[in-house]
Order: C-alpha cells, then structure tokens, then sequence
C-alpha cells in the first residue's frame, strides 16, 4: 500500500509541479522523508541537530494529528530519491477577521548544489497556492535581510517588523 502522506495531494499547485525540472516531484512530506534527505536539506538553513527516527516520526504523527494546520512540502530529485527543497505552511486560526486564517511560511531550504534553478521559488508559490485553497486571507513570514531580495521575486513585501525573545 502506498504511503500516506501529510496532507492531500488536492492542494498541490498543478503549475508549480509542471514548472519543475524534468524528474523533480513537488509533494507531501512522508514519514519516510527521515531516510531521503529531508533533514539534510533543512540543515542548510539551520541547527538540525541529531534526531532519532522514533523522534522524527513522532513529531510527523504529531503534525498529522493537527487537522489542516501543517504543511510541509519536499520537492524529490527522483532519479536519486533524494530531497532537494523543502517549505512550510502552518495555519494559524484567528478570531480576528471574522475566524480569520493566517498562513506562516517556515523552514525554507534548498540544497547548496540545487540553489538558483528557481527551486525556492517554486517552494514559495507552491505553499501560496495552499494558503489560499485552505482559506488564508495572508501568508506572512521572518527572513533576514540577505533573503529579502529573493522574497520580493516571491511577490512578498515588507510589511512590519520582527521581534522576538529568546528561551
Ligand atoms: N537575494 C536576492 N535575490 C535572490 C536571493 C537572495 N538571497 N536568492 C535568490 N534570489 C533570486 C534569484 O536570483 C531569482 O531571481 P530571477 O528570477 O531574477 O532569476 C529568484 O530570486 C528566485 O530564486 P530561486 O532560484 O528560486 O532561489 P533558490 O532556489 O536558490 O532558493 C533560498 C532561495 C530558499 C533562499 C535558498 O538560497 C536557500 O535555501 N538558502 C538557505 C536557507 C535560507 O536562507 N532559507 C530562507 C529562510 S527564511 C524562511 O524560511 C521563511
């Protein structure tokens, strides 16, 4: 049987897969992702640190649970089975806006030797597509200002100002 993935394949951009380099796959994340690369990938935006397949699947059967809130996409380089970009999109339900939806665009990273062949790009367009399917009325994310530049080709604008504490 095949696996299932984090979320239904219905919200996965049409034009954004069409848009992809031949033999690239835009989907779902899947449990089995531990094995292809997926932290990896991740590792090229930030501090992965070790993680134990039990605790990896853990933290997916976790966001499963969540009910239309996680969205993690992966686009798979197949003639190596390996992930080569990954993104996010977790929805936050408000009361403002009349039970308004926000989406947040997380964890962006494409692999060192994959970068500039529009793969981000593709990522970014990708989780806008399923920020409106699902019924966000803004997608909004942090970067920092190196990374401005590529969220502007993304259609994004600045718009206020990050702050944060630490723990
Ligand atoms: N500054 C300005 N423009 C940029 C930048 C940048 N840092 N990066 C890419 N661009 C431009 C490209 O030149 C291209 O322009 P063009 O359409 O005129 O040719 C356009 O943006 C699209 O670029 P892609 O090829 O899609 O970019 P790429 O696949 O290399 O992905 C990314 C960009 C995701 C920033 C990648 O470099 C990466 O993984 N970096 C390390 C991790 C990281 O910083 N992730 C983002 C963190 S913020 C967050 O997660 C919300």
């Amino acid at each position: 049987m095949a696996e299932e993935p984090l979320f239904s394949a219905d919200l996965l951009s049409p034009t954004v897969a069409e848009a992809l380099p031949q033999g690239y796959v835009l989907r779902a994340l899947r449990k089995s992702d531990y094995s292809t690369g997926f932290l990896d990938c991740l590792r090229v935006l930030t501090t992965v640190g070790e993680i134990a397949q039990s605790e990896f699947e853990e933290r997916y059967d976790w966001m499963a649970k969540q009910d239309g809130s996680y969205f993690v996409i992966v686009i798979e380089d197949t003639s190596r089975g390996k992930v080569v970009g990954t993104g996010a999109l977790i929805v936050e339900r408000k009361f403002v806006h009349r039970l308004g939806r926000v989406g947040h665009i997380e964890d962006i990273a494409v692999d060192k030797d994959q970068q500039g062949k529009k793969l981000g790009l593709r990522l970014i367009q990708a989780l806008d597509y399923i920020a409106e399917k699902v019924g966000c009325y803004k997608a909004i994310l942090d970067c920092s200002e190196a990374n401005e530049g590529f969220y502007v080709k993304c259609g994004f604008r600045r718009a206020g100002l990050e702050m944060a504490h630490y723990y």
